[in-house]
Parts: structure tokens; sequence; C-alpha cells
């Protein structure tokens, strides 16, 4: 079953260990007068997702669906939540909406330009267009601005089964993460381009005070710090590989 934690006021980490990744999948779940869902998850676990999101919310409630990127785990199982909660709209990049979400869904979805808000009720969340950060031309990420949560997808992915939410050197353990990854198929994980210390500066300029993290824990602490640090690490990374 799915573990649920609250990691800043509102927002629920529904979190999936795979074995056969060693990596967690983690979903947030957004309670507000128009509930939003960070992540869908892979098709394979929309059963656990779902049943854990129905411990939150009444899933016909749930108005908004948002991912960073077209991915499997990031909206593999969009059209099975559009079916059960079919007044929710898909909340993505204007390349995402163009390129993929518009025919996978079969509907128009909800483009968002970069710094464009979206209230929910008492949370507003402010889009964030960046460009191949994580990875794909789509990717984008989401920060709701009264708390000051940043709904971060890839960035700082960890291996493992760990806690749900960190205080401690979440950069340490992400640059591991990316140190093995360079070592096989996933050798390209994070592409380093032009335009990736500029996205991680626009993010850091944010003042996060959470980073909710796709894969291993949450973050708790200066993540305007751990942005710029992590910065450096994909350079480290994946930048020395092209040089
Ligand atoms: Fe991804
Ligand atoms: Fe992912």
């Amino acid at each position: 079953m799915a573990a649920i934690h609250e990691i800043a006021p509102d927002v629920y980490r529904i979190s999936i260990y795979a074995s056969w990744a060693n990596l967690q999948f983690n979903h947030f779940l957004i309670k507000d007068d128009e509930p939003l869902l960070f992540h869908t998850g892979l098709r394979g676990m929309f059963s656990e997702v779902r049943d854990a999101v129905t411990r939150l919310i009444s899933l016909p409630d749930l108005r908004h669906i948002s991912f960073s990127h077209f991915e499997s785990d990031e909206c593999g199982s969009l059209n099975e939540w559009l079916a059960i909660a079919p007044s929710a709209d898909v909340v993505c990049s204007q390349v995402g909406a163009l390129v993929c979400v518009n025919d996978f869904i079969g509907r128009p979805a909800r483009a968002l330009a970069d710094g464009e808000t979206l209230t929910t009720g008492k949370y507003r969340f402010r889009y964030c267009q960046t460009p191949h950060l994580p990875h794909g031309w789509d990717a984008g990420v989401l920060f709701e601005e009264t708390q000051k949560t940043l709904l971060c997808s890839d960035l700082f992915h960890q291996t493992g089964d760990v806690e749900p939410l960190t205080q401690s050197d979440v950069v340490g353990r992400s640059h591991q993460a990316m140190r093995e990854y360079q070592a096989g198929i996933l050798a390209e994980y994070v592409p380093y381009t032009p335009l990736t210390s500029q996205n991680l500066r626009k993010l850091a300029d944010l003042q996060p005070k959470t980073l909710a993290i796709m894969h291993g824990s949450s973050f708790n602490g200066d993540s305007a710090r751990a942005l710029t640090e992590l910065d450096q690490a994909v350079k480290e990374v994946f930048g020395r590989q092209h040089a």
C-alpha cells in the first residue's frame, strides 16, 4: 500500500517504493477547494495511487492534474484519472499540450505560459518553464507561492526506500545517485545544456522552503542553496562527459 505523509501544509506525499528500480515513485496531492494532483504515476501504479488519493479526498472532487514532462511516471495514468475525475483539467506546459498531451487525452489541456499562475483556493501555483530540466523540451515545475513549496519532479532524485522528509544533505544523496546512473543506460538522465544553470538559478530565486521530490525524500530547509549546489552537481556529472 502507498505511504502517505503530509510534507507541507496540505501537501500529501503518496509514495510507492519499486524494488525493480530501487526507487520511490512519489505523487503529491494538494488539498484545497480545488484539489490538485502532481504526477499521476505509472499506469501500472494507478490503482495504488487512486486508493491513496481516496483516503484524502473524494475522487470526483479532483480538479487539477499536473506534471512536469510527458513521461510514464509523470502522467502515464492520465486517461485513467480523467475517467474517474472528469471535471479535472490537465495543467502542463504549452509545448507539452501541443506536442503530446492534447492528442493523448483527446481534448485541450490547460497550457500555462512561463510565470502564469493557477489558484486552487487558498493556494496559488506558479508555472515555471524549465526546458530540458530535468529532461524533455516540455519540462516545467510548479511552485506553490503561499507556502513556498516547489514541486520539482525528478530534480534531486535519490535511490532507495528513504524517509518521507529530510532536512539533511539532499544534494549529496542526489549527486551520488546521478553518478550511479552515469554508469548505465540512464547516463543521459539530465542533459546539460546552456539553459541548465539558468533554469536552476530561476528556481533558486523563488526561495522555496520545501522541495517535493518525485524520487526520494522531500526536503525542508535552505532550498535555494540546495538548488545552487545541485547546479554544481549536475554540471560535474552531466556537463563533464561532453566537455
Ligand atoms: Fe522524468
Ligand atoms: Fe521521474
